[in-house]
Protein backbone atom coordinates (compact mmCIF):
# COMPACT_ATOMS: atom_id res chain seq x y z
CA UNK A 1 0.00 0.00 0.00
CA UNK A 2 1.29 3.70 -0.47
CA UNK A 3 1.17 5.57 1.99
CA UNK A 4 2.20 8.99 3.17
CA UNK A 5 3.46 10.37 6.60
CA UNK A 6 2.57 13.61 7.71
CA UNK A 7 4.47 15.24 10.95
CA UNK A 8 5.32 18.41 13.03
CA UNK A 9 7.56 17.43 15.29
CA UNK A 10 11.01 14.70 16.26
CA UNK A 11 8.85 11.78 14.63
CA UNK A 12 9.59 8.55 15.98
CA UNK A 13 6.28 7.49 15.11
CA UNK A 14 7.71 8.08 11.48
CA UNK A 15 10.69 5.76 12.74
CA UNK A 16 8.60 2.92 13.80
CA UNK A 17 6.88 3.12 10.50
CA UNK A 18 10.10 3.54 8.20
CA UNK A 19 11.64 0.50 10.67
CA UNK A 20 8.42 -1.86 10.51
CA UNK A 21 6.87 -1.48 7.41
CA UNK A 22 8.07 0.32 4.75
CA UNK A 23 9.51 -1.83 2.11
CA UNK A 24 7.09 -4.05 2.94
CA UNK A 25 3.35 -4.21 3.46
CA UNK A 26 3.89 -0.22 2.73
CA UNK A 27 5.87 1.75 0.78
CA UNK A 28 6.16 5.33 2.01
CA UNK A 29 5.81 7.42 -1.21
CA UNK A 30 6.39 10.62 1.08
CA UNK A 31 6.76 12.46 4.12
CA UNK A 32 5.29 16.18 4.72
CA UNK A 33 5.82 18.03 7.47
CA UNK A 34 3.74 21.42 8.97
CA UNK A 35 6.84 23.15 9.87
CA UNK A 36 10.17 23.36 8.07
CA UNK A 37 12.00 22.31 11.77
CA UNK A 38 10.59 19.06 11.75
CA UNK A 39 12.79 16.45 13.13
CA UNK A 40 11.11 13.77 11.80
CA UNK A 41 12.35 15.38 8.01
CA UNK A 42 15.43 14.19 8.55
CA UNK A 43 14.73 10.63 9.18
CA UNK A 44 12.36 10.21 6.23
CA UNK A 45 16.00 11.60 3.98
CA UNK A 46 17.95 9.24 5.88
CA UNK A 47 15.17 6.30 4.40
CA UNK A 48 15.48 8.07 0.99
CA UNK A 49 11.96 8.82 1.28
CA UNK A 50 10.83 12.16 -0.66
CA UNK A 51 10.00 15.41 1.84
CA UNK A 52 8.17 18.45 1.54
CA UNK A 53 6.87 21.48 3.89
CA UNK A 54 3.35 22.57 4.46
CA UNK A 55 3.28 25.53 6.66
CA UNK A 56 0.43 27.07 7.00
CA UNK A 57 2.22 30.54 7.19
CA UNK A 58 3.61 30.09 3.04
CA UNK A 59 0.08 29.73 2.19
CA UNK A 60 -2.76 32.73 1.98
CA UNK A 61 -5.10 30.39 4.15
CA UNK A 62 -5.38 27.13 6.21
CA UNK A 63 -8.34 25.92 2.96
CA UNK A 64 -5.14 26.95 0.47
CA UNK A 65 -2.89 24.78 2.51
CA UNK A 66 -4.62 21.88 2.73
CA UNK A 67 -5.06 22.19 -0.95
CA UNK A 68 -1.32 22.13 -1.65
CA UNK A 69 -1.18 19.55 0.31
CA UNK A 70 -3.76 17.07 -1.02
CA UNK A 71 -2.32 17.64 -4.53
CA UNK A 72 1.46 16.69 -3.46
CA UNK A 73 -0.32 13.19 -1.64
CA UNK A 74 -2.23 12.74 -4.92
CA UNK A 75 0.36 13.14 -6.96
CA UNK A 76 2.53 10.52 -5.11
CA UNK A 77 -0.72 8.49 -5.41
CA UNK A 78 -1.13 8.20 -1.64
CA UNK A 79 -3.99 5.76 -0.65
CA UNK A 80 -3.23 5.86 3.19
CA UNK A 81 -2.73 9.36 4.80
CA UNK A 82 -0.98 8.69 8.24
CA UNK A 83 -0.89 11.49 11.36
CA UNK A 84 2.19 10.70 12.75
CA UNK A 85 2.56 13.78 15.42
CA UNK A 86 0.83 15.48 13.20
CA UNK A 87 -0.01 18.85 15.59
CA UNK A 88 -2.77 21.13 13.24
CA UNK A 89 -5.92 20.17 12.17
CA UNK A 90 -7.22 19.26 8.21
CA UNK A 91 -10.06 21.46 7.36
CA UNK A 92 -12.93 19.52 6.04
CA UNK A 93 -12.37 19.49 2.31
CA UNK A 94 -8.88 17.59 3.12
CA UNK A 95 -11.12 15.27 4.96
CA UNK A 96 -13.73 14.34 2.46
CA UNK A 97 -11.07 15.00 -0.52
CA UNK A 98 -9.03 11.53 1.64
CA UNK A 99 -12.64 10.15 3.26
CA UNK A 100 -11.91 7.00 5.17
CA UNK A 101 -8.15 6.93 4.14
CA UNK A 102 -6.78 9.27 7.16
CA UNK A 103 -5.38 7.77 10.18
CA UNK A 104 -3.87 9.23 13.05
CA UNK A 105 -2.44 8.33 16.81
CA UNK A 106 -3.41 10.56 19.60
CA UNK A 107 -1.76 9.88 23.40
CA UNK A 108 -5.07 9.40 25.25
CA UNK A 109 -7.74 6.50 25.05
CA UNK A 110 -10.02 8.19 23.09
CA UNK A 111 -12.89 10.14 23.70
CA UNK A 112 -10.91 10.78 26.90
CA UNK A 113 -8.52 13.73 26.92
CA UNK A 114 -8.72 14.98 22.94
CA UNK A 115 -6.53 17.67 21.33
CA UNK A 116 -3.59 18.96 22.81
CA UNK A 117 -1.59 18.32 26.16
CA UNK A 118 -3.42 15.34 26.45
CA UNK A 119 -1.04 13.56 28.31
CA UNK A 120 -0.91 16.32 30.56
CA UNK A 121 -4.75 16.23 30.79
CA UNK A 122 -4.66 12.60 32.00
CA UNK A 123 -2.27 13.02 35.16
CA UNK A 124 -3.91 16.83 35.79
CA UNK A 125 -7.35 14.63 36.03
CA UNK A 126 -5.81 12.08 38.14
CA UNK A 127 -6.26 8.96 35.83
CA UNK A 128 -5.49 5.75 36.88
CA UNK A 129 -5.13 3.92 33.65
CA UNK A 130 -4.49 6.23 29.94
CA UNK A 131 -3.57 4.64 27.26
CA UNK A 132 -3.21 5.62 23.17
CA UNK A 133 -5.72 5.43 20.54
CA UNK A 134 -4.73 4.76 16.66
CA UNK A 135 -8.34 5.94 14.76
CA UNK A 136 -9.79 6.93 11.09
CA UNK A 137 -9.78 10.95 10.99
CA UNK A 138 -13.20 12.82 10.55
CA UNK A 139 -13.99 16.22 10.43
CA UNK A 140 -13.79 16.76 14.68
CA UNK A 141 -10.62 16.92 16.83
CA UNK A 142 -9.26 13.30 17.39
CA UNK A 143 -13.34 11.87 16.92
CA UNK A 144 -13.12 9.44 14.14
CA UNK A 145 -13.76 6.25 14.46
CA UNK A 146 -11.15 3.89 16.48
CA UNK A 147 -9.35 1.45 14.87
CA UNK A 148 -7.29 0.17 17.98
CA UNK A 149 -6.27 1.55 21.63
CA UNK A 150 -4.29 0.20 24.34
CA UNK A 151 -4.30 1.08 27.87
CA UNK A 152 -1.43 1.80 30.15
CA UNK A 153 -1.85 2.36 33.96
CA UNK A 154 -0.02 5.10 35.60
CA UNK A 155 1.74 5.60 38.73
CA UNK A 156 1.61 8.37 40.75
CA UNK A 157 3.55 10.39 41.55
CA UNK A 158 3.90 10.51 37.52
CA UNK A 159 6.30 12.82 36.30
CA UNK A 160 5.24 13.86 32.64
CA UNK A 161 8.81 12.88 30.81
CA UNK A 162 8.55 9.23 32.29
CA UNK A 163 5.22 8.96 30.93
CA UNK A 164 6.14 10.30 27.70
CA UNK A 165 8.41 7.38 26.96
CA UNK A 166 6.10 4.58 28.20
CA UNK A 167 2.92 6.24 25.54
CA UNK A 168 5.54 6.46 22.75
CA UNK A 169 6.45 2.78 23.58
CA UNK A 170 2.84 1.85 22.94
CA UNK A 171 2.74 4.52 20.29
CA UNK A 172 5.59 2.97 17.94
CA UNK A 173 3.86 -0.38 18.27
CA UNK A 174 0.11 0.10 17.99
CA UNK A 175 0.30 2.51 15.11
CA UNK A 176 2.56 -0.31 12.74
CA UNK A 177 0.39 -2.50 13.71
CA UNK A 178 -2.78 -0.76 12.85
CA UNK A 179 -1.42 0.67 9.43
CA UNK A 180 -0.35 -3.06 8.63
CA UNK A 181 -3.61 -4.50 9.04
CA UNK A 182 -4.78 -1.64 6.94
CA UNK A 183 -2.73 -2.54 4.22
CA UNK A 184 -3.46 -5.83 4.57
CA UNK A 185 -7.51 -5.38 4.01
CA UNK A 186 -8.38 -6.11 6.76
CA UNK A 187 -9.85 -3.33 8.53
CA UNK A 188 -13.04 -2.09 7.70
CA UNK A 189 -16.15 -0.10 9.30
CA UNK A 190 -19.24 -1.67 10.26
CA UNK A 191 -21.91 -1.07 7.91
CA UNK A 192 -24.59 -0.99 10.33
CA UNK A 193 -22.66 1.03 12.69
CA UNK A 194 -20.27 3.82 11.17
CA UNK A 195 -18.06 4.60 14.26
CA UNK A 196 -17.82 0.89 14.90
CA UNK A 197 -14.28 -0.87 13.19
CA UNK A 198 -13.99 -3.88 12.24
CA UNK A 199 -10.80 -6.11 12.63
CA UNK A 200 -10.01 -9.24 10.87
CA UNK A 201 -7.46 -9.96 13.08
CA UNK A 202 -6.88 -13.79 12.80
CA UNK A 203 -3.25 -13.67 14.17
C1 LIG B 1 3.01 11.52 19.75
O1 LIG B 1 2.91 11.27 21.13
C2 LIG B 1 1.63 11.56 19.13
O2 LIG B 1 0.67 10.73 19.77
C3 LIG B 1 1.25 12.99 19.36
O3 LIG B 1 2.45 13.72 19.11
C4 LIG B 1 3.57 12.91 19.47
C5 LIG B 1 4.53 12.92 18.30
O4 LIG B 1 5.69 12.25 18.56
N1 LIG B 1 0.17 13.43 18.50
P1 LIG B 1 6.74 11.94 17.38
O5 LIG B 1 6.94 13.21 16.59
O6 LIG B 1 6.18 10.84 16.53
O7 LIG B 1 7.96 11.51 18.11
Amino acid sequence: MRVAVLISGTGTNLQALLDELHGGPVEIVGVAASRADAGGLERAARAGVETAVFAIADHPERAARDAALGDWLEERSAELVVLAGFMEVLGPEFIRRFAGRVVNVHPSLLPAFPGVRAIEQAVEHGVKVMGVTVHFVDEGVDSGPIILQEALELPYPAPIAEIEQRVHGVEHRLLPRAVRLIAERRVNVDPANPRVVLIDDGD
